[in-house]
């Protein structure tokens, strides 16, 4: 038997079960969610493998890490040193067979489209040591069906961040129909140790986090839409009336609003309920390209550098009468 082939079979029956285990994370996708992920991963001392389409994509997301660093060394959270050993852990590749060599863990956070995740489970299943657990950060994309394009299903599991993920403490962990316990053990312990919260849930569409928040997402935006109130009063009512620390119709800019767009069908297509319909508002906005802050225009308009929020034009002057 050549040597190779005992590498692949010693591989194949030593499936990461412990944290200890992983040393190399490879973070497919390098937007919003995955330099945060890649930002987190590698300040916890994890070699990471940061892949996207394009350099530039990958260039920003650095910068993007990099900035956030900065931020955190005036706050005194971490020091200069931290953030330059922690820079120091990240390659960047636009080569999938490059950036999954030698992973023990891959964490998918590309655009949310189904296509496109399987596409990529089925290149990552190919790629990448059969030792490896796959994750993916689909915020409502069934796991059962993006593991059934692999053949390693038992391995697939959801791995929730949430957004900005340097700040944010939950994860949400989604058990798909195949997901073993064992690996279900290690991403909560792998969560644990990176500073998360986790928190595990069964695979149904848009899991538990955005089968509640979207619909409250939506129906501002059909709210919107019917004229019942302006931007401004339905955001202040939900943080003042609510205490969310920031509006829904904020929230979906901060989001994307072509990701809260997706996770709608997804909710919409799973359930076959109306009552998840995305708002005809929402469709529109997402194919006219005001995507929120990533295309510098929402709800909200979002000029570099101001922290004011200011009210798109498109919904200026929207009041009682
Ligand atoms: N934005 C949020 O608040 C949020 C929160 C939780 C989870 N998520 C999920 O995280 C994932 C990523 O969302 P995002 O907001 O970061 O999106 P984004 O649009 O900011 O970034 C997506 C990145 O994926 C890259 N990409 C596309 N195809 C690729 C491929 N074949 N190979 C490698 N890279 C590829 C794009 O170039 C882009 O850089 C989605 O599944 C989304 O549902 C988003």
């Amino acid at each position: 038997m050549s040597e190779t082939a005992i590498k692949d079979m010693a591989e194949a029956t030593t499936v990461i079960s412990n944290i200890q285990q992983i040393k190399t994370v490879s973070v497919i996708g390098a937007g919003t969610m995955g330099n945060g992920i890649v930002h987190v991963f590698a300040q916890n001392g994890y070699k990471v493998q940061m892949i996207d389409i394009a350099q530039p994509a990958l260039d920003k997301a650095l910068a993007n890490i990099g900035k956030n660093m900065d931020r955190q060394i005036t706050k005194g959270s971490i020091t200069e040193e931290q953030k330059n050993a922690a820079l120091a852990n990240i390659t960047t590749h636009i080569d999938m067979e490059g950036g999954l060599s030698g992973a023990d863990l891959v964490v998918e956070a590309a655009t949310e489209n189904v296509d496109l995740k399987l596409k990529i489970f089925k290149d990552i299943d190919r790629l990448a040591p059969a030792h490896a657990i796959l994750a993916t950060n689909t915020s409502s994309i069934s796991i059962t069906r993006i593991a059934a394009v692999t053949s390693r299903p038992a391995q697939v599991v959801g791995m929730h961040f949430m957004n900005p993920v340097p700040v944010m403490k939950l994860v949400e962990i989604i058990n798909g129909y195949a997901t073993t316990k064992e690996v279900t053990q290690v991403i909560y312990d792998l969560s644990v140790h990176i500073g998360k919260v986790p928190c595990v849930v069964n695979d149904y569409p848009g899991f538990i986090a955005n089968r509640i928040l979207m619909p409250m997402i939506n129906e501002a935006i059909i709210s919107l839409q019917e004229g019942v109130a302006g931007v401004e009063e339905i955001d202040t009512i939900m943080k003042l009336g609510m205490a969310h620390p920031m509006g829904p119709l904020q929230l979906a800019d901060f989001i994307g609003l072509d990701t809260c767009l997706s996770i709608l069908n997804v909710l919409h297509n799973g359930f076959g309920n109306p009552k998840y319909a995305p708002a005809a508002l929402l469709t529109n906005m997402v194919q006219a390209g005001r995507l929120g802050a990533k295309s510098g225009e929402g709800f909200y308009k979002y000029t570099s550098g101001s922290k004011e929020l200011v009210v798109s034009d498109s919904f200026a002057g929207n009041q009682w009468k």
